[in-house]
């Protein structure tokens, strides 16, 4: 019964993740209500079948749950498309007879939703599958944090489409799971917005309870501390953020570091020819110099449209250092975040209103490529750039930058936060930061972030196209870092070690 009324509710479009107004806020209330009903039907789906009911209730379990599968698919199978009679029976066959440990690792993410923590959670859902031999632990996935984007989910090749399924179906016992929370702590139990909870029935009934998330500034605010502290563990992908969980009052003993992992086998640059980017490039300022026989010097930038990501900076040190005779181009590829997507507006606006004169001989010019790039193409694209730079204000880990590096290129990226814990002077070009300033909108306000120098990403551009070997030199030793430290056979031993501790711990 349950499973059929919110199998209705789940079927209506998704609303927005913010109430708006009282209106809303009821409705949202008692949708809030259907989905943590949802969710524990969803639960019961999952894990009533392992449940140790007297037999005959165990059957009568298994039995319920195989028809409330069948006559109503819950919303994530039907999102998937998966749902296929032939291939559940193939599957529970190829399930029974297979030796699977008992205990489980139930890794809730915005799977479906696409953007960082979605990325980032794929990494370790394939770096575990793929490279722990042996696993004392099942891994199941469930959808969590986001809204699910059917856009992004037809774009997954196929064999992440089916280990989705694969991995939604695992059975688990409640008493033998580790639940990983991977999503902004707004989305832990009990969520701030409409989401699955996590963990779904709050805290206690697992066998231990993880929150993976990060920040991009100096501080956790104090709902956020009180969340991370009802976790068991609170894992956070590098140094700058352990010391600033722990600064803002995070138990120092729940903060583990967790790497990300990148995928080194996909971004290798010795798999991919150059994308035509100058094809699916829009010239938004400046323009070819048909006289320049050579090539131009490619920076390229990847960023979604927000102040944090510095874009401003970039603009600046760009326009200022470079004119049209210096043969270089500047491509940003980007996309829209909370804003629409005018780009070409919105940069010859801000280069009208500052203080940026046009050199004598002509605009460096700018492109912009805000068409949708699959990520089979994104290879291609790093690969036509002879730079990637990014002046970010702060950054989580700074996915962009390591791809960059993993494809051999030299990079500039703003030595604060995140990619410190992986800029060094040999593999890159640190940008310093002038200050630290204080955010001023968004759900970071009052927080305070970096300043990167204009002044000092001038010279390192400069510095960039001047010196080629020692930019080269910087890019082979970025690959080289990249594998030895971040590679997902690398990363998934460090999870798997974690992992394994936990379950080692006397309960
Ligand atoms: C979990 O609960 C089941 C059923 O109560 C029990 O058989 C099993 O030993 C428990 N597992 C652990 C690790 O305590
Ligand atoms: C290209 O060279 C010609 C001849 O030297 C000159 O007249 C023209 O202005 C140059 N064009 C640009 C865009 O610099
Ligand atoms: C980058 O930042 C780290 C951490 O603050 C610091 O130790 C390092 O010296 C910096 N590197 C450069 C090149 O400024």
């Amino acid at each position: 019964m349950i499973a059929h009324e919110n199998q209705q509710q789940q079927q209506q479009p998704p609303p927005n993740n913010q109430m708006q107004s009282s209106n809303q806020s009821h409705s949202f209330n008692s949708k809030l209500k259907t989905l943590i009903l949802y969710s524990s039907s969803i639960l019961i789906l999952f894990l009533a079948i392992s449940f140790s009911f007297p037999k005959t209730n165990y059957y009568y379990t298994v039995q319920h749950l195989k028809s409330t599968l069948t006559t109503h698919p819950t919303f994530f199978q039907s999102i998937l498309g998966f749902f296929d009679q032939t291939q559940k029976s193939q599957q529970t066959q190829k399930l029974n007879s297979i030796f699977k440990p008992s205990h489980c690792v139930l890794w809730m993410a915005p799977f479906l939703s696409g953007g960082g923590y979605s990325s980032e959670s794929w990494s370790y859902v394939l770096a575990l599958s793929e490279h722990v031999k042996n696993p004392r632990f099942k891994l199941a996935i469930e959808q969590h944090g986001d809204l699910e984007s059917l856009e992004f989910w037809e774009g997954l090749p196929q064999d992440m489409k089916n280990l989705a399924f694969e991995l939604h179906k695992t059975q688990c016992r409640v008493n033998e799971t580790i639940v990983i929370c991977h999503s902004e702590p707004g989305a832990w139990y009990p969520p701030l917005f409409e989401t699955l909870p996590c963990p779904p029935t709050g805290y206690g009934d697992y066998r231990s309870v993880v929150g993976r998330t990060m920040f991009e500034t100096d501080r956790v605010n104090p709902e956020h501390v009180k969340r991370c502290n009802r976790m068991d563990f609170v894992w956070v992908p590098t140094e700058f953020h352990v010391s600033t969980f722990v600064q803002s009052g995070v138990d120092p003993a729940k903060v583990v570091k967790i790497v990300q992992p990148i995928d080194v086998k996909f971004f290798d640059p010795l798999k991919y020819e150059p994308l035509d980017i100058a094809k699916i490039g829009k010239c938004v300022l400046g323009g070819r110099n048909p006289n320049l026989s050579s090539k131009e010097f490619v920076f390229l930038s990847v960023f979604k449209w927000e102040y944090r990501k510095g874009w401003d900076v970039l603009l600046k040190a760009y326009l200022k250092e470079f004119s049209e005779a210096d043969g270089v181009a500047l491509y940003l590829l980007t996309n829209t975040y909370h804003s629409d997507g005018d780009f070409d507006n919105k940069i010859v606006n801000f280069v009208e209103d500052s203080d940026i004169e046009k050199p004598v001989d002509g605009w460096a010019p700018i492109f912009v490529i805000d068409t949708h790039i699959a990520q089979i193409d994104l290879p291609r694209i790093y690969k036509a750039a002879g730079a990637f730079v990014l002046s970010s204000r702060g950054e989580g880990w700074g996915r962009p930058i390591v791809e960059a590096m993993a494809m051999s290129l030299p990079v500039i990226a703003t030595n604060w936060s995140g990619p410190t814990e992986y800029l060094t002077e040999e593999n890159s070009y640190p940008l310093q930061v002038d200050r630290m300033s204080e955010v001023m909108e968004g759900p970071f306000k009052g927080h305070f972030w970096a300043e990167p120098s204009v002044d000092k990403l001038r010279a390192l551009m400069r510095g960039a196209i001047s010196n080629i070997e020692e930019a080269n030199a910087k890019g082979k030793k970025a690959r080289e870092d990249m594998i030895r430290r971040f590679s997902p056979e690398i990363v998934a031993g460090i999870v798997a070690d974690h992992i394994n501790k936990v379950l080692d711990k006397e309960m």
